[in-house]
């Protein structure tokens, strides 16, 4: 078997999560970064939701880049493909196929913060392309950028709407972050779901399966194993609501009772007051101006924009300007 090249550049999970779970959960409004959904079993669980019915954005995104991989790689001449949050990167496969092709791409750098995930999809694709070089970086997007390797110019693939899970402000840093460890002319691939209906938003979390509802409750799993909390994940109800003020969906945990719950890892006793939630995803829905001012503002001028047949889901691709 082809062992694919993994370096690590996270140390202590388990303090990280603590943290983490001390802020959010001694918050007025209690919340948890969507970084924690995603330990082998998370991993697993959304790569489920991605082949549900109601789960519309990887289906869309897919089309997108299979239509267009070919123009990507004639106007990039990309001979690095890094690529942030990868998970298995099936859909990025398109790429690979396009960039490998046209002659130029010499290695593949996925980071992601699922170790399993990573070893998985490093493995299958240094299996599947032999001449390219595999590096996996298990590291956090919002913390290792400056350590990605790789020669010029590189094409930074952030896909299936990723950058959505941000708060606005946090978006706004990193995209800021990520402009600055490229050169510039260097470029940036963003995937970006779009505003939409109410229902159709709504249904693609929390679908009839269920697995979008074991998705969420999966961060109180987490919480379980890595600090010893006592989590009684039924009596979480999952909650998917559209804000259409703010334009995201929000992923919520709903106590269904009042309960007290341990957190012994944390040295933390969190009550819960019958009906409280916690916050658990944001995932922000864009229109195009918005996508390309945000680009602008971070130092990306925005060279094409995609939409599948339906505008259900936007692609954009944008090369970082003088900074
Ligand atoms: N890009 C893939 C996977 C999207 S799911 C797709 O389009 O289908 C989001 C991915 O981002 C998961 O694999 C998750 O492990 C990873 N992730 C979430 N927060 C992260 C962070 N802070 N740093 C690095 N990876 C992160
Ligand atoms: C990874 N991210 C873009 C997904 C989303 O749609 O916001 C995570 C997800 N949450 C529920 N379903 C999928």
């Amino acid at each position: 078997m082809t062992e694919a090249d993994l370096e690590s550049h996270r140390s202590d999970v388990t303090g990280e999560l603590r943290e983490d779970v001390r802020a959010g959960l001694t918050a007025a409004q209690k919340w948890l970064p969507p970084k924690w959904f995603y330990d082998a079993d998370g991993s697993e669980l959304f790569e489920e939701i991605t082949a549900l019915p109601e789960y519309y954005p990887t289906r869309c995104e897919r089309e997108v880049l299979a239509a267009r991989a070919g123009d990507i790689a004639q106007l990039t001449g990309a001979h690095t493909l890094v690529e942030l949050g990868s998970g298995s990167s099936e859909k990025t496969r398109l790429l690979l196929d396009a960039l490998t092709g046209h002659g130029t791409l010499e290695s593949f750098v996925p980071l992601d913060v699922s170790e399993s995930a990573l070893a998985e999809a490093t493995e299958a694709i240094a299996a599947d392309y032999p001449k390219l070089e595999v590096r996996g970086v298990v590291g956090d997007f919002t913390r290792h950028l400056g350590l990605l390797p790789g020669g010029r110019p590189r094409v930074v693939a952030f896909l299936g709407g990723t950058i959505g899970n941000f708060l606005p402000e946090d978006r706004t840093t990193f995209l800021r972050s990520v402009r600055e460890v490229l050169d510039e002319g260097e470029w940036l691939l963003l995937g970006t779901d779009l505003v939409k209906d109410r229902e159709t938003l709504e249904r693609a979390y929390d679908d009839a399966a269920g697995v979008t509802a074991a998705f969420n409750r999966n961060v109180l799993r987490v919480i379980n194993t890595r600090l010893g909390a006592d989590f009684d994940l039924d009596a979480f109800e999952h909650v998917s609501h559209w804000d259409s003020e703010n334009e995201w969906i929000e992923m919520r945990l709903r106590a269904r009772r009042a309960l007290t719950v341990e957190i012994p890892g944390a040295e933390l006793q969190v009550r819960f007051a019958e009906g409280e939630h916690i916050r658990t995803e944001i995932s922000a829905k864009f229109r195009p101006g918005g996508v390309e001012a945000e680009l602008k503002a971070a130092g990306f001028g925005l060279e094409r924009w995609w939409t599948d047949s339906q505008q259900r889901f936007g692609v954009s691709l944008a090369r970082s300007v003088r900074g």
